[in-house]
């Protein structure tokens, strides 16, 4: 099937998909996106503040990670599960998640410090395709360290799959929180927080990820080639933003990621850019805020995300119920980004029409599927990636 939505070409008329391509792609992103975050001019260190048995199936540690930057040092704690089978001789793939759940309680009846009642003023006749209160991230704390028993973060399901997994709070990073986002990371650099392409929340979230990833690499008790990201909705757009930038990372699972994730601007249901840059103005750097009602105009689109993660693998998840997310956009983004596995004589997406709710296609480079019912990541999603994964050793 052939998608129509005028979507920037990915190699351009008589060019090739080359590194300087996919570089000025990222670029691109970097300043009308997600916004700027620094590439050097800071250094990473950690310390393991807790190593203990866990459950008899293996050991977890809490490593703290401390960022110092021009203007002081940022420390955030990452939550670290090893399965028993983990040696130096057999170090295992790892799965770290990006979680989005608060680890301080949160006032009820807001969204990130604003009236629910406000916001939806601004989203107009798509009101129906809102989620609903209980779909956006809990008020209540999550507790990384203890709740290892959860749909968010199945860690005991995960080990008992030979997987070690690692889980960071989206927001030691960054509040989630429009007047507070650049309280945290943000505020040890020196850039010039106001400038059009300073760099929003998921940028610093991303930035947090990939610093993740430096103290992961280290460990030899994991293998350092198959580090996977992943995230739910924002926590998903930001997992794309990292592994798009991080060539570490060997694959990403972005669940439900929708607007300014995996789904396409161009043509989008549901959440569009007006809605997102209204609603959430500090995830995004402000050049973004140019192309509210105005898609058309950006020099790029989703699908050119996903391409510049190729040909690693990649693995995408909608839920039939999510129309703010929009399954059909993220479906048709990941045929379009194809292109970029095709030229490299890979199968990107195997399928080229929507699939019906409960159906998955894991054949290609980027695995999908979309589940029966509503946004939010379940055990069932982890299941089914953890397929993907296995069907790609
Ligand atoms: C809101 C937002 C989405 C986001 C979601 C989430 O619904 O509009 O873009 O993905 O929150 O993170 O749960």
């Amino acid at each position: 099937m052939v998608v129509n939505r005028n979507v920037p070409e990915l190699i351009l008329q008589n060019e090739k998909w080359d590194e300087e391509r996919r570089k000025s792609i990222l670029q691109a992103f970097e300043e009308e996106v997600y916004g700027c975050s620094p590439k050097d001019g800071f250094s990473v260190s950690w310390n393991i503040v807790k190593e203990e048995p866990f459950k008899n199936i293996g050991t977890k540690r809490v490593v703290e990670i401390y960022i110092d930057a021009p203007k002081g040092r940022h420390s955030f704690l990452l939550y670290v599960f090893i399965p028993k089978t983990a040696s130096q001789h057999n170090p295992v793939p790892v799965m770290l998640s990006i979680s989005i759940t608060p680890r301080f309680p949160q006032p009820s009846g807001m969204v990130n410090g604003k009236e629910l009642d406000e916001l939806l003023k601004v989203v107009g006749d798509r009101v129906e395709t809102l989620p609903t209160p209980s779909e956006l991230p809990k008020p209540e704390p999550y507790d990384l360290e203890n709740n290892t028993n959860d749909e968010k973060w199945p860690v005991e399901v995960l080990l008992s799959k030979g997987y070690a997994t690692a889980a960071f709070y989206a927001e030691d990073i960054g509040p989630d929180n429009e007047t507070k986002y650049q309280e945290g990371i943000i505020s040890y650099f020196e850039d010039n927080k106001e400038a059009p392409n300073s760099w929003g929340t998921i940028a610093a979230w991303a930035f947090g990820a990939s610093r993740a990833i430096d103290y992961l690499t280290t460990d030899s008790l994991l293998d350092k080639s198959k580090i996977s990201v992943i995230g739910h909705s924002r926590g998903g757009k930001t997992a794309l933003w990292c592994a798009a930038n991080d060539p570490r990372v060997y694959c990403c699972y972005a669940n439900n990621s929708g607007c300014t994730g995996a789904a396409l601007s161009r043509g989008k249901k549901g959440e569009d850019v007006f809605c997102i840059n209204t609603i959430f103005p500090y995830w995004f750097c402000e050049n973004y805020k140019k192309y509210n009602n105005r898609e058309d105009t950006l020099p790029v689109d989703q699908h050119m995300l996903l391409a510049s993660i190729a040909p690693r693998l990649l693995y995408l998840a909608s839920a039939s119920e999510d129309l703010w997310a929009d399954p059909e956009s993220e479906f048709y983004s990941a045929v379009l980004a194809s292109e970029v596995y095709e030229y490299y004589g890979l199968r990107g997406l195997e399928k080229k029409s929507p699939l019906k709710p409960g159906q998955k296609t894991h054949k290609g480079r980027i695995g999908y599927h979309v589940r029966k019912g509503r946004h939010e990541l379940t055990l069932h999603d982890w299941e089914l990636f953890c397929e993907f994964l296995e069907s790609k050793r």
